[in-house]
């Protein structure tokens, strides 16, 4: 049985009530995540539950139930209250996949903070301008990672405190350091929880638009609302499920429902801290008897490419559901995950800014591989016109997702930027900033992104952060970044280069421009071509036509030129 039981007797009187009256909330209430997702399961009966199973890279495992989750968040919410953090104080999380960013988060949460996870694998540019817009008070951050801290702490006044959980002891911390054991620190058993309401500020993300530095996407605690409902639908967490979210808490799926949806449902998760390869990951799925396991295309893709031969050296009949967010997930391998596991990966559609899923298929509906399935109960979404900003009213065309606002999940702005918030509605609704089609049985298809950031693997790259970084290296004179085609990755980034007087095209300066990109910004941003070419096309008022590069990678028509000033 699942727990959506029937999609079409659900969407019909739909209220967010049903969720509020799940979790005991009553308007008005105190709502706080890090309480919900430890305590309250605890309060139901499963304090010796496992929450969570965590796996390192050369395999050391740790283990959490409920009750050391209660226990160690507050223990961290305690050294942050002892250290002078203050409710809605940014409070940055910048780890690997460690238990400490799990745990981390509810204790951030449960002092009524703000959280801030960023990526651990970003560069010092990458970390400066998100942590520059949020003025951040304090990092928690592992030794590895702390250098990129450090080399932007002249920048950064407002950051008070660099907490390292795993300090070297024969080495004295730094300025600003402080060494913190979330394991064998104080676990406080009647820790004060800050009272925050429904719209207290609680999760601070960073996304990447087109243009201008990357917007923080700042949630509020009655999110939950949509994160426990959806994680228990579309998901169909259960009591004796084992869940895997591949996803790193860095991006919104790690939090959403790698930490929030899986923990307020009660459920047992693991995570898998280690690099990618197949024989990895079904090894884990084999041993851990992962039923639930939600991913990406991307991932899914290299599965794919690995072969079903390695597939047949396991045993993965464990596995009862599946579910996929990120990019388009193409319905080759919608039909081979069922060829080879038994079950087709569901695909879930929605953003950062959503907080919670938006589009989906459900277990029990009918899927059609390649759609991203129908709106979630409660969710008014539709295709509207490009100009008028209408429905089209019939079915098949292809035009902008929109969404009516008011789901408890939605952002509530971007992080003082309340000018690119606005901009995001368009004649009452709220605009993803994708294009899609709908058919006659109200099944949505994704068309693509309706600007030109580039999705890469499911993480979404700015090409203006790129071209900035390109900028400052001495070799470069202008640049312009596109995607270009990639099986795995669906997309990835490719940069146009001019170069400098006194400097040739060759294959250092390549690697070495690539590398520069991958310091500064990250692995993912890291061009995975540099084309070097004379002239880039550009507008006759001098605006570099990113549209004609794009084309020509694509192997797509030009359109119109009639603006160029160099062809
Ligand atoms: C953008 C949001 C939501 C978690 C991860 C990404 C694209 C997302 C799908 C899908 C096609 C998708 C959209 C969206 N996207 N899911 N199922 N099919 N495209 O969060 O980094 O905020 O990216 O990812 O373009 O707007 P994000």
């Amino acid at each position: 049985m699942t727990n959506i039981i029937s999609y079409d007797e659900r969407i019909k009187n739909f209220d967010w009530s049903i969720s509020e009256k799940e979790l005991d909330y009553q308007p008005g209430n105190d709502i706080n995540i890090g309480w919900y997702c430890s305590d309250r399961i605890c309060k139901l009966g499963k304090a010796d539950k496992p929450a969570l199973i965590w796996e390192g890279s050369s395999g050391q495992e740790k283990r959490y139930t409920y009750n050391d989750l209660r226990l160690t968040s507050n223990g961290v919410g305690q050294f942050l209250r002892d250290l002078g953090i203050k409710p809605e104080d940014r409070v940055c999380l910048f780890m690997d996949k460690i238990p400490e960013l799990y745990i981390g988060f509810l204790g951030v949460l449960k002092i009524g903070a703000i959280v801030q996870p960023l990526f651990s694998a970003f560069g010092d540019e990458s970390l400066i301008v998100r942590l520059e817009n949020a003025q951040t008070t304090a990092v928690i951050t592992q030794r590895k990672h702390a250098p990129k801290v450090r080399k932007i702490l002249d920048k950064m006044p407002y950051l008070k405190h660099i907490i390292i959980v795993d300090p070297d002891p024969a080495k004295p911390l730094g300025e600003r350091e402080v060494a913190f054991d979330m394991d064998n620190a104080p676990k406080p058993e009647n820790f004060v929880i800050f009272p925050t309401k429904a719209e207290s500020p609680s999760v601070l993300h960073y996304t990447s638009g087109t243009t201008g530095q990357p917007k923080g996407v700042k949630h509020v605690h009655y999110s939950l609302i949509s994160q426990y409902l959806t994680a228990k639908w579309v998901l169909d967490l259960q009591d004796s499920d084992i869940y895997w979210c591949t996803a790193d808490p860095g991006w919104v799926t790690g939090t959403s429902y790698g930490i929030i949806g899986a923990f307020s449902n009660g459920v047992t998760q693991c995570v898998m801290d280690a690099g990618f390869s197949a024989d990895n990951w079904y090894k884990f799925i084999e041993k851990h008897r992962i039923t639930m396991w939600y991913s990406a295309p991307t991932a899914i893709r290299s599965l794919m490419k690995a072969g079903d031969e390695v597939i047949k050296k396991y045993d993965l009949s464990c596995l009862r559901h599946l579910a996929s967010v990120g990019e388009p997930l193409n319905s080759e391998a919608v039909i081979w995950s069922e060829k080879v596991f038994g079950k087709a990966f569901l695909d879930t559609y929605w953003q950062t800014e959503t907080g919670s899923i938006m589009i989906s298929n459900y277990p029990g509906m009918k899927i059609k591989p390649g759609s991203m399935g129908k709106p979630f109960p409660g969710i008014t979404a539709t295709v509207i016109d490009a100009d008028t900003f209408e429905p089209f009213g019939v079915p098949g065309k292809i035009g902008l997702i929109a969404i009516k606002p008011g789901w408890p999940s939605m952002m509530r702005t971007y992080w003082r930027n309340e000018e690119t918030y606005k901009k995001k509605f368009k004649n009452g609704w709220y605009l993803p900033g994708d294009r899609s089609s709908i058919d006659p049985e109200g099944y949505f298809w994704f068309v693509g992104r309706d600007d030109d950031v580039i999705n890469t693997g499911g993480h979404l790259v700015s090409p203006f952060e790129v071209e900035s970084a390109l900028l400052e290296h001495p070799a470069v004179a202008e640049s312009a970044v596109v995607s270009k085609p990639d099986f795995v990755n669906m997309e990835v980034v490719k940069a146009f280069v001019t170069l400098k007087p006194g400097f040739e095209p060759s294959k250092d300066l390549d690697l070495e421009i690539m590398n520069f990109v991958r310091k500064k910004l990250s692995p993912l941003a890291m061009p995975q071509e540099i084309e070097f070419i004379e002239t880039l096309p550009k507008t006759r008022s001098g605006k570099i036509m990113r549209r004609i590069l794009h084309a020509k990678e694509w192997g797509e028509e030009i359109g119109d030129t009639s603006t160029l000033e160099n062809d």
